[in-house]
């Protein structure tokens, strides 16, 4: 059984490492030493490839290096073909850490403070206690439902927006475009964590934002495209927002004259809220092949009609 490994180069000496240990019976290859592609069932990849069938025409899975499938035309592969995200608990758990962090950040207003500093101003405000803050997050999957977990102990009024029902312990859960008005409309935290599909790309524009409560912050820790960045500059400087925190762009890496990088409500990262755990990554791959081989379907196979 061969994999082929065609994601990030610098992390490629760890994959093979951690194949070696956890599944030496699989034949580990490192793009673009793919040997005889006619090989090739399992291919671990970011970018989407080329004409990836007529290379590697026994493909059997096709492993997305991370929680987002965005990137890949799913309509190109065929049916037999399983289109597999690589999450995994300790994904989630990082991910946790920086909406954490975030919404602290914004809850104990910290861009009013970081002009304050540059001003030299001594100026305390009012603080608001965790129990009268609203944080929703959009998309109450793998990472927002473990996000919402480790926000629940600050005491915030939780709630979360999601496409189908999904309980919230202690908050309540907004479903559907129907509500997603009303779910706005009480988020004075909001975080989005929605996959991107063509149903919610663009989705935080100028009508969705205008829906906050006046200074509202934001934390985008999904895709860049989900967010109208002109909009969100124009609710950035008209005071609807009061400040937020980015981890992803439009175009990546943000370029040098973003208006983002020196805005003083705007936290700008490089994508870094979260990434695979190659042990963790692993381990889904060896049991999916184990699954494979006593007939039983794929765990963390995408859903081709909904897109994620
Ligand atoms: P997931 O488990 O698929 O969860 C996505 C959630 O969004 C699901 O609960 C889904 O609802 C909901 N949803 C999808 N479309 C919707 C819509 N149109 N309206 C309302 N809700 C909708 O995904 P995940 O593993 O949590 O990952 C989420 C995203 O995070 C990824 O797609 C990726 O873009 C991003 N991400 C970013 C980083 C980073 O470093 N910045 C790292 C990892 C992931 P249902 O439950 O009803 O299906
Ligand atoms: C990172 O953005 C991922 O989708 O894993």
């Amino acid at each position: 059984m061969c994999i082929l490994y065609m994601a990030e180069p610098g992390s490629a000496a760890e994959w093979r490492q951690v194949f070696s240990q956890q599944a030496p019976e699989l034949d580990f290859r490192l793009w673009p030493d793919a040997g005889n592609p006619d090989e090739v069932q399992y291919i671990i990849a970011w970018e989407p490839i080329p004409d990836l069938m007529q290379r590697f025409p026994n493909l059997k899975a096709l492993y997305s290096a991370g929680a987002g499938v965005d990137q890949f035309d799913l309509s190109q592969l065929p049916e037999h073909v399983s289109m597999v995200r690589l999450i995994e608990t300790s994904m989630a758990d990082i991910m946790a850490e920086y909406v954490v962090f975030s919404v602290l950040a914004l809850h104990r207003d910290i861009f009013d403070y970081q002009i304050s500093q540059r001003e030299r101003c001594w100026t305390p405000l009012p603080i608001v206690p965790a129990s009268e803050r609203r944080v929703g997050i959009m998309g109450a999957g793998n990472l927002g439902l473990v996000a919402l977990d480790r926000l629940r102990p600050f005491g915030f009024q939780l709630s979360a927006w999601n496409r189908s029902y999904k309980e919230v312990p202690d908050g309540r859960c907004y479903v559907g475009r129907e509500e997603l008005y009303d779910f706005l409309e009480q988020c004075d935290i909001l975080v989005n964590l929605l996959p991107l599909t063509p149903e919610t790309q663009g989705i935080l524009n100028a009508a969705t934002l205008n829906r906050l409560p006046q200074g509202a912050g934001l934390v985008n820790v999904a895709r860049g495209a989900h967010v109208a960045e002109e909009d969100l500059l124009q609710a950035l400087d008209g005071g609807r927002l009061g400040g937020a925190v980015l981890d992803v762009f439009d175009q990546e890496p943000l370029s040098p004259d973003h208006p983002f990088w020196c805005h003083p409500r705007v936290l700008v990262t490089p994508h870094i809220a979260s990434n695979v755990q190659v042990k963790g990554a692993v381990a889904v791959i060896t049991a999916n092949v184990e699954r494979e081989q006593r007939g039983l379907p794929l765990l963390n196979v995408v859903d081709r009609s909904k897109g994620y």
